[in-house]
């Protein structure tokens, strides 16, 4: 497990089988005419649209030659409210190509695949993979937003340059064998756990290999478009008192805050459970104002919830965790919006 790359194989690969999506309608398949057509709905619309328009058109064009010779205004009309409507004409006449040059069949390369009208790289590959098992690497947003998190890839993955370093990267990813579950399981942590705002890292596969994880640099990467705004955070934390201490935690080195004390970063509904693991009972809560904080890469919300607490016995010194005084809370090493908010809060 100490070459990260095959460790991220092994772990994708080992979390899809556990927690990655089996029943989804285009899959337990190997009809490489119903994967194309998923990958194509795909593209730009959520597998939650997708799935009713998808079983619909596989009812009134359920194999490749009644897709060709129908009118391109019956598979207009199927498409309907799916938007991106070259989708469907590149659809009919990729369905048109394959009857004519392919004799009815898709070609299993992925360079052929992605010769046909409306099939890009990725796409090529993921039909390649889930159709044919061919060891082939897809970079759709959601695998940029993962690769770039875990490796640690800087710049922003739209820019030539980056994009190129992350095809690099995902062909060296792959594993010998299991393609299918791997492919499925890059989108599906993509798309479940590994999102854009608020990825539940502690659900992740690779929360113990990620750079992003590791450094505390989830909302800055990937690097947004230049120009962009800035993305958004929001974090609970808890200002647990006794009335004369406040509760600070030291921050690990790498990451925002690297080093400083901290507020403890809990969710809201959590703050019971988490007094209890600290030794004390939860008396009181209050919550306070939302302290607003810009970072150069992200802008970060903290909602603050004052705790008042008692000690129940069992509080004892734990390494990382510190009982500050009240008194010297201005001199203490807390970042400038911590140290705003309970300088206000006391
Ligand atoms: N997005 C693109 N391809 C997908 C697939 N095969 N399953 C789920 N989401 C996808």
């Amino acid at each position: 497990m100490h070459d990260p790359a095959v460790s991220f194989a092994a772990r994708l690969i080992r979390w899809q089988r556990q927690r990655g999506r089996h029943d989804l309608p285009w899959q337990n398949t190997r009809d490489a005419y119903r994967i194309w057509l998923s990958e194509i709905m795909l593209q730009q619309t959520q597998v939650a649209t997708v799935i009713s328009y998808y079983q619909r058109f596989l009812e009134r064009f359920p194999d490749v030659g009644t897709l060709a010779a129908a009118p391109v205004g019956a598979v207009l009309e199927h498409w309907a409210g799916l938007g991106y409507y070259a989708r469907a004409r590149n659809l009919h006449r990729c369905a048109q190509v394959v009857v004519e040059k392919h004799g009815g069949r898709f070609p299993e390369a992925p360079s052929d695949l992605a010769a046909l009208p409306g099939i890009g790289r990725s796409t090529a590959a993921a039909i390649a993979a889930f159709a044919f098992g061919v060891r082939a690497a897809i970079l759709d947003g959601n695998v940029k937003r993962v690769l770039a998190r875990c490796f640690g890839v800087e710049g922003f993955p739209g820019g030539a340059a980056v994009e190129k370093e992350l095809w690099r990267l995902a062909e060296s990813l792959l594993p010998e064998a299991q393609i299918e579950a791997y492919t499925q399981g890059i989108m599906d942590l993509g798309a479940t756990l590994c999102t854009r705002a608020n990825p539940r890292c502690a659900e992740c596969p690779m929360a113990e290999i990620c750079i992003a994880k590791r450094d505390g640099r989830q909302a800055e990467l990937p690097v947004a478009k230049p120009g962009k705004p800035l993305p958004h955070r929001e974090a609970s934390m808890l200002v647990l008192t006794d009335g004369g201490h406040v509760l600070l935690e030291r921050r690990p080195p790498m990451g925002i805050w690297g080093g400083l004390l901290a507020l403890p970063e809990v969710p809201l509904a959590e703050a019971d459970s988490f007094a209890a693991r600290r030794g004390c009972r939860l008396v009181a809560t209050h919550a306070l104002p939302a302290v607003q904080h810009s970072f150069s890469h992200f802008r970060l919300t903290i909602q603050p919830l004052l705790c008042r607490v008692e000690p129940d016995g069992s509080r004892v010194e734990e390494p990382g965790w510190e009982w500050q005084a009240v008194e010297s809370l201005d001199s203490a090493a807390l970042p400038a919006p911590l140290k705003r908010l309970l300088l206000c809060a006391f």
